[in-house]
């Protein structure tokens, strides 16, 4: 089993939570966390963690050299880092291509070099968008009315676009340079350390900050949200127990629109439902998002274990609550970005 895995990325939002969930669940095993702290990656996500159990090396996926010093020493490369926001490709694609691509393809190439197990962490926005459940002969549930593995990629921004490039490399290494990985594509995650660009964190530090909450367009738009611990235990079973060269999507059956997001987080934090304001759309917006994860449930016998969605909101706003110093230097930068951009 692995003792020495290299975790890219694990100081940003999903990466740092899946280095927590191993120093907890996996005693033997040593994490080394290579992330360039971009502004999306905080050293202080992985604040508290035994030194004789992680260590931050602070590059770029891009460095050829670093990566193949680290990449020797280890015996799996767990792929989070990553530009991870939609908005951000729209204004300026340049940064997603580099990291994204580039990255990925500098990380791939030295861990077939050194045959080290490579596991890539993708997203389900390479399949594109799904029409609304109203809208389906099968209200969602009939035959490929959810995202299965073996769908085509339609990907609609330069982020996940991207991203969509990084499966299909990995796909590639794995079958003409022999290169043992498995892809992971995961829906909307939620939880502690996410960056307050995002949808739930920027509005619940909206209502934190005497600010009205701000929605997109009318906020019909589905996504299929995941408790990011669900996200953690899925890759450590893919990562150990997945078959190489396998696709596998995880995802909770979390499907929710925009606005009853918006709304249960006001009921949560005791402001009237309507306490919000519709602003400018994004362009592209992908409609609805949804997981049909049965194969890694049936062949690898994972389960998801937060599935309640108003608890692991109620303990997201908690933790927000309770780490201002984590957020509020950022804010309102943060939100003359969005000012500047109409939404
Ligand atoms: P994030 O933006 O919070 O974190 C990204 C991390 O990568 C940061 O710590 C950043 O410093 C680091 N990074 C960026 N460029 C780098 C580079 N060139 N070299 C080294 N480190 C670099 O992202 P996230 O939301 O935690 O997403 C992590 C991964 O999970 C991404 O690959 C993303 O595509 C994927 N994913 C995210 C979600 C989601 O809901 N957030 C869902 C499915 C998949
Ligand atoms: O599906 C997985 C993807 O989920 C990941 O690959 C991405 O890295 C991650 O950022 C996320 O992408 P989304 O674009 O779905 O997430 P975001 O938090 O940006 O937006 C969620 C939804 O909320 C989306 O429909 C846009 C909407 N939104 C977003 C913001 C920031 C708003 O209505 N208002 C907002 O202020």
């Amino acid at each position: 089993m692995f003792k020495n895995i290299i975790v890219t990325g694990g100081a940003g939002f999903i990466g740092s939570n899946f280095v927590h969930y191993v120093v907890k669940n996996h005693p033997d095993v040593f994490v080394t966390v290579l992330d360039k702290l971009t502004y999306a990656g905080n050293k202080e996500n992985l604040a508290g963690l035994p030194s004789d159990r992680v260590k931050l090396v602070v590059g770029d996926i891009c460095d050829k050299e670093l990566v193949d010093e680290l990449v020797q020493k280890a015996d799996a490369v767990v792929h989070y880092a990553a530009e991870s926001h939609n908005d951000n490709s729209l204004l300026n694609p340049e940064p997603f291509i580099q990291t994204n691509i580039v990255g990925t393809s500098v990380l791939i190439s030295a861990c077939a070099k050194y045959d080290v197990r490579f596991h890539h962490i993708s997203t389900d926005e390479v399949y594109g968008d799904l029409p609304l459940r109203d809208d389906l002969p099968g209200h969602g549930e009939g035959p490929g009315e959810k995202f299965t593995p073996d769908m085509r990629y339609n990907p609609s921004s330069p982020y996940s676009s991207s991203k969509a490039s990084s499966d299909l490399l990995v796909r590639a290494w794995v079958r003409s340079f022999g290169l043992r990985a498995t892809i992971s594509n995961c829906s909307n995650n939620y939880g502690p350390y996410q960056h307050i660009e995002k949808f739930i964190p920027r509005q619940i530090t909206n209502i934190l900050s005497g600010i009205r909450p701000k929605l997109y367009g009318t906020g019909k738009n589905v996504r299929d949200w995941i408790h990011t611990n669900d996200h953690s235990s899925a890759v450590w079973k893919i990562l150990t127990e997945g078959k190489i060269g396998e696709t596998y999507l995880i995802g909770a059956d979390g499907e929710k629109n925009n606005k009853e997001v918006l709304e249960l987080i006001l009921k949560l934090m005791g402001q009237p439902s309507d306490a919000y304001d519709q602003v400018r759309d994004r362009p592209g917006h992908d409609l609805r998002y949804a997981i049909d994860s049965s194969k890694l449930r049936n062949e690898l016998g994972w389960e998801p274990r937060y599935t309640n969605f108003e608890e692991g909101l109620q303990s997201t706003i908690d933790w927000y609550t309770n780490h201002r110093d984590w957020w509020e230097a950022q804010k309102t930068a943060v939100e003359a970005k969005y000012a500047k951009n109409g939404q």
